[in-house]
């Protein structure tokens, strides 16, 4: 029988989100006519690329600390990239953005891991240019800014639903003025329910309930064959693995499954917020002063809705190594160095890919989950 609880990086769906049948309300900005929804952020990042007209071979200003799969649909959209530096806080550099948009048709900014950034600066120099900025709010769900839900200030926002809710698929586009030019196509239903059935299976691998735990793992066992004890104990502490399709302009009008708009719509927004929030906070009062690991924010804002406790450490594997045989997940922020990032004119931002990592906040844990965070956190400094 699984004596431990994992803990998962992403939450699972709730028993009650699964079984909803009713129509629950939608929160700003998307129950109103500005936003159209998408399969991924991906998807929504190129409709906005079309929807302010711009062209290939014209430039995008973007930030140079990156997931890396927030540049391909401009890629694929024919457009050329521009970077920016990131500050301390995780908001543009202000003297590097200005730099950068010199000659740009457009800008991104990001809202990293749910803390509204600073945009003072980048929106008067896009105001000061004549360019249309576009907010990525991937990691941004229920945060705000200036007292409305977060992206409503600029031309464009893209969301990336599933990455703070559990969905099979989804991403938003909130445009300010003007349409999107196309209709979104629904998504396969066999990749909708290979997705929806994993993040079932991660919602019963990480039951409080010990047998449904168990049962879940025998069925994952039988289904698998005999596999690497040690390896299938990491499987089951890591994130699911999403069945997105990587992007080409192929899929630039893959919209999201009706199944995903009902678990968005089943989902308690407020209570999503303050959990994450709350667990975010937990951690904040625990692991301001460890040795080896370094909060990236100093505190957390009173608009933000965290994805991740984002952490640098140095000893990166020793510490997920650490974490994972305990059953406990974390997300290595971006390992991945996208190829179209000139990275030798970006040392900061690549040392940040190197050594950050997303320590669990999310709504699916409890807090005695946060607790055994805390404790094998603090046994790895120690060592
Ligand atoms: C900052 C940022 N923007 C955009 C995206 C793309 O989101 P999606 O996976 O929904 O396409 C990601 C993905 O990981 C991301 O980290």
């Amino acid at each position: 029988m699984t004596q431990v609880r994992p803990v998962s990086s992403m939450p699972g769906p709730s028993v009650a989100a699964l079984l909803a049948r009713g129509m629950g309300p939608l929160p700003r900005p998307f129950d109103g006519p500005n936003v159209t929804f998408w399969n991924s952020a991906r998807v929504a990042l190129w409709q906005a690329a079309h929807a302010l007209g711009l062209r290939p071979g014209q430039t995008i200003a973007v930030p140079a600390f990156c997931c890396g799969s927030e540049l391909d649909p401009f890629l694929a959209a024919g457009l050329k990239l521009s970077f920016f530096a990131i500050g301390d806080d995780l908001s543009p550099d202000p003297v590097s953005f200005a730099q950068a948009t010199e000659h740009a048709s457009a800008a991104m900014v990001t809202h990293y891991l749910g803390f509204p950034a600073d945009l003072r600066p980048a929106k008067e120099i896009t105001r000061q240019r004549g360019i249309p900025l576009i907010e990525d709010c991937a990691h941004a769900l229920y945060a705000t800014q200036d007292g409305k839900p977060i992206g409503m200030t600029s031309e464009a926002a893209v969301f990336s639903l599933r990455k703070t809710i559990a969905l099979p698929d989804g991403g938003a586009l909130y445009l300010k003025t003007g349409q999107v030019r196309t209709v979104a196509k629904p998504p396969s239903p066999d990749i909708v329910q290979r997705s929806t059935r994993k993040l079932v299976s991660l919602t019963l691998r990480t039951h409080p309930l010990a047998f449904v735990r168990a049962a879940e793992d025998l069925r994952r066992r039988m289904k698998a064959g005999r596999r690497n004890p040690a390896q299938a104990k990491l499987e089951a502490a890591d994130d699911i693995q999403w069945d997105l399709q990587p992007f080409t302009a192929d899929h630039s009008d893959l919209g999201m499954s009706s199944r995903s708009l009902r678990l968005f719509r089943a989902s308690d927004h407020e209570a999503v917020r303050a959990s994450r929030r709350r667990h975010y906070q937990m951690l904040e009062a625990a692991l301001s002063d460890v040795r080896g690991l370094k909060p990236m924010k100093s505190r957390l804002h009173p608009d933000a809705c965290p994805l991740f406790f984002p952490v640098l450490v140095e000893e990166i594997a020793t510490l997920r190594r650490a974490l994972a045989n305990e059953s406990v997940a974390a997300k290595h922020m971006w390992p991945l160095l996208h190829p179209a990032v000139p990275w030798e004119r970006f040392p900061r931002e690549r040392i940040w890919k190197e050594n950050m990592l997303g320590l669990p906040v999310h709504q699916s844990l409890q807090d005695g989950d946060i607790d055994r965070l805390v404790h094998v956190v603090k046994r790895w400094s120690r060592t």
